[in-house]
């Protein structure tokens, strides 16, 4: 068997076989393999897709690339993932939540992924940080303080790591079948005996249009029953940003910001909806209005924070990061930028915001680009907002004047402005479960 006449069968739309598909996964995970003919598979599987067995079949190959952890922490395994957005740090805000209402949160987490942020990139920009624990050290993490957030270690699913950095430069990451191996392999490979989906749906998102986003999230979810996987799916609004701040060390000020109480709004809505289903599917709360209560009430007395921070401070980080926001890396210049006219604001294409990110130097555009962890911008209007000519619309952190200039032209193309109220931006927009398929109206 060869790569090539695996590419050849998908390229002419053909089902590969359960032999082909666990060839291609070891592949993926040798360093033998040659990038570009990884990368042409995937583009085959982009354009023309795979079948739910090919899908099934490519989920369970990849998870057996590499370890497959049985977590042995006093409790109920969770972890919860996200399709990926812009500002969309709810795994930061949510993990010391839940585990701080008794949880036991074993977190996976990817870099930055297209035009959309990573947490681990994110968490890279605390000082001292470590995201590759051993197993014995995440299963210690987690019995003492309830939560870690690791990324892939070189033994967990090689084969994702390796896909995942060449979809991120090879414009093949909108891909139902790429989306749903990636993801639920490393669940699989974590050991999570209760997973929560966030599967996003807008212009920030992969997946454009609900229908797309429910097949993503049926898909996962029938992965997970068919191994015997609790796993609850959302979807939820990426039509602009979810939080205010977009890029590396922003995106945690953003998270601290929220655990602090300073920051309310649809970044802590999604995290309470999230963590919600994490505390009932753990067996900590009978229903959504116990656990919504449990979170909040570790919100309000600063749980959640003092969770953040003692995770922090396993993981080898500095958590004096939570009281001054300075020791996070800091872009050396700021550039505002302002409304153009009086109206109000009709939409924001959170896409072209991440991609402005990424310009800035926030994501990568090659494999091996190093991230400038102090850029990124930060919206202060969202959509239906009422703004007049000279408000500021967002401010730039940048390091490079060039860099700047073209992301802020890239902002101001992204935000339409016009005369006419539109409503504000939906967030959630239904539940996948294994028995049901609940969109909300
Ligand atoms: N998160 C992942 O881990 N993989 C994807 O493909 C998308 C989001």
């Amino acid at each position: 068997m060869n790569l090539i006449d695996i590419i050849e069968t998908k390229k002419l739309g053909k089902q590969l076989s359960p032999e082909q598909i666990a060839f291609f996964a070891n592949q993926a995970a040798s360093s033998k393999s040659l990038d570009y003919q990884l990368a042409a598979l995937l583009m085959a599987i982009r354009l023309n897709g795979m079948s739910i067995e090919e899908t099934t079949a490519l989920t369970i190959a990849m998870a057996k690339t590499g370890d497959i952890l049985s977590p042995d922490v006093d409790g109920v395994a969770v972890d919860k993932h996200s399709t990926g957005g812009v500002g969309d740090t709810t795994t930061l805000i949510l993990v010391p939540l839940v585990a701080a209402c008794g949880g036991r949160v074993v977190k996976m987490s990817g870099r930055g992924l297209g035009h959309t942020g990573g947490t681990i990139d994110k968490m890279e920009s605390i000082p001292g940080m470590r995201v590759e624990l051993s197993e014995e050290e995440m299963m210690d993490n987690v019995r003492r303080i309830g939560c870690c957030v690791v990324g892939q270690t070189g033994d967990l699913v090689p084969a994702d790591k390796r896909l995942y950095a060449l979809r991120d430069v090879t414009s093949t990451v909108d891909s139902i079948p790429l989306i749903a191996s990636s993801i639920m392999s490393k669940k699989i490979a974590g050991g999570a005996e209760a997973i929560v989906l966030d599967v996003k749906l807008g212009a920030g998102a992969m997946m454009k249009t609900l229908d797309d986003c429910v097949e993503l999230a049926q898909t996962m979810v029938g992965i997970g029953a068919g191994i015997g996987r609790e796993v609850v799916a959302f979807i939820t609004g990426m039509e602009e940003p979810l939080g205010s701040h977009v890029g590396n060390a922003l995106e945690v000020k953003d998270a601290i910001d929220v655990l602090a109480g300073r920051t309310e709004g649809p970044l802590l809505e999604v995290s309470l909806r999230l963590g919600e289903q994490m505390l009932i599917l753990s067996g900590l709360a009978k229903d959504e209005e116990d656990a919504h209560h449990q979170l909040v009430s570790a919100l309000n007395e600063g749980r959640g924070l003092k969770k953040f921070k003692e995770m922090i401070a396993a993981q080898g980080g500095n958590p004096a990061v939570c009281d001054n926001i300075s020791l996070l890396p800091q872009a050396k210049y700021t550039k505002e930028v302002l409304c153009p006219v009086d109206g109000y604001i009709l939409s924001v294409d959170a896409q072209a915001i991440g991609e402005a990110a990424r310009q800035l130097g926030a994501g990568r555009t090659r494999k091996d680009d190093i991230l400038d962890l102090s850029v990124g911008l930060v919206m202060h209007r969202r959509i239906g907002d009422r703004v007049r000519k000279g408000d500021p619309l967002a401010t730039i952190y940048h390091n490079d004047e060039q860099k700047a200039a073209s992301a802020q032209s890239s902002l101001l193309d992204a935000v339409k402005i016009g005369k006419e109220q539109p409503p504000k931006a939906k967030l959630i927009y239904g539940r996948i479960t294994k028995n049901n398929t609940e969109i909300y109206p």
